[in-house]
């Protein structure tokens, strides 16, 4: 099976390429990208005035399988995942039961052969059932392809217990992602705590509930030598500390997500659940500090932490409503229309964090576009501009905390391991 793409603007930056080029994919690697290929094949796309790009790597999304089928599945979230541009994601562990067994890997793999249409790698748990009080078998889960480990959801407050999972992840040579949040100083708050809390009437989670487990969890990890991962930074502290820790050279990857640089609590003044996330919407003054920090290197990756929910859990009272937006079919076009288009970040820098990084974050072989590599692409109108619409998702979840917003920058096509497996 041959793909050929002809013309289109190819932004590589693993193989330091931003330019017009032909790629060639054969048998569902890359062959060949140059200019000028002329060969048959099976299916050839015209990518003239597109941008051709490696598929979106994005390394926090809840698919909700096992337990949740009625939010999400594997097959619809790796749908929602294609229309995005999505070819390969990390699924968390926050499912029922939790990712916290062998047993349950098995199950979910099994899931994942049968009906996923990217790639789904597997986060699991790093305490049984996410409860922070016993470890599991984190080698077990090693064993059974976990690439990752997380609480996600939860953050561990024993810094005991943080301590002893720090060393195994280090010895099984383990990403550890951090939900840094301390419980006991977001309690039961709902949006961010200050002016706005104040004038929603709601209760507020002080940005040092993310600030200060944001240090901790850097600390323990200078000390144990573990790869530590901090998921989700939404706020100018957090990015501050994690500024210096990597100045020094502390082994600390960032992430953040689309909605913690495209909006801010101001747009939350009519209740819109879609937009209660945890971490909280910040002020204005922290989307900047979020965008610098993506425009200096701090944050290394963006990723959606794509989170549906039904619409019984979000059509309710603020107070009631589920923390968390739906973000696989919107990210690249938020990233597009809020830093590209801005001059935060340039094409190719954009394509680092939302594809390159996150794939070496995870130490997988995807992320470029080199010979020998998985023919998984993303091709792109980048001036293309639509109006996010709750009809047109794919996700079985409706809640996403864009619908509504005029966005810059279309998917076309995706192509997964030399697939065409979504056409706009
Ligand atoms: O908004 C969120 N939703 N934040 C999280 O940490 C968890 C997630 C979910 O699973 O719904
Ligand atoms: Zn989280």
């Amino acid at each position: 099976m041959k793909l050929l793409i002809k013309n289109g603007h190819v932004i590589d930056p693993g193989n330091k390429i931003d330019e017009i080029m032909d790629i060639l994919a054969e048998d569902g690697k890359i062959s060949k990208v140059t200019r000028g290929i002329d060969v048959k094949a099976d299916t050839v796309i015209d990518a003239a005035d597109k941008i051709v790009m490696p598929g979106i790597v994005d390394m926090h999304v809840h698919l909700r399988e096992p337990g949740r089928e009625d939010k999400e599945t594997v097959f619809s979230g790796t749908k929602a995942a294609a229309k995005g541009g999505v070819t390969s994601v990390l699924a968390m562990p926050n499912t029922l039961p939790s990712i916290d067994s062998a047993g349950v890997i098995k199950m979910l793999s099994d899931i994942i052969k049968k009906t996923a249409n990217v790639g789904v790698f597997i986060c699991g748990a790093i305490t049984m059932e996410r409860t922070g009080k016993k470890l599991t078998d984190i080698a077990a889960l090693k064993k059974q392809g976990v690439i990752a480990i997380s609480d996600d959801g939860n953050s561990i407050d024993s810094d005991e217990l943080m301590w002893q999972a720090l060393k195994e992840a280090k010895k099984e040579k383990l990403l550890v992602i951090c939900h840094s949040e301390d419980k006991s100083l977001s309690g039961k708050g709902v949006v961010n705590l200050g002016i706005t809390s104040t004038r929603l009437g709601l209760r507020g989670i002080p940005k040092e509930s993310e600030y200060k487990r944001v240090a901790r969890d850097i600390m323990l990890a200078e000390k144990s030598g573990a790869n530590v991962h901090i998921a989700h930074v939404s706020c100018g502290e957090s990015v501050e500390i994690i500024r210096k820790a990597k100045k020094k050279g502390v082994k600390v990857t960032a992430e953040t997500a689309p909605h913690y640089f495209g909006l801010n609590e101001e747009d939350l003044l009519d209740y819109n659940t879609n937009m209660k996330v945890n971490p909280p919407l910040r002020t204005k003054d922290d989307v900047l500090a979020v965008r610098e920090g993506l425009k200096d290197s701090t944050i290394d990756v963006i990723a959606s932490d794509h989170a549906p929910h039904t619409e019984n859990e979000k059509e309710i009272e603020f107070e009631h409503a589920e923390f968390g937006s739906t973000g696989l079919e919107t990210e690249l076009a938020v990233s597009v229309t809020e830093l590209v288009s801005r001059g935060v970040l340039t094409w190719s820098e954009l394509v680092k964090k939302i594809s390159l990084n996150p794939a070496n974050v995870l130490r997988i072989d995807k992320g470029t576009l080199g010979p020998g590599k998985d023919a998984d692409i993303a091709i792109i109108s980048a001036d293309k501009e639509w109006v996010v619409n709750k009809v047109g998702f794919a996700s079985k979840s409706k809640n996403s905390a864009f619908i509504g917003r005029k966005l810059k920058g279309a998917v076309e096509y995706t192509i997964y391991k030399g697939k065409v497996i979504y056409k706009a």
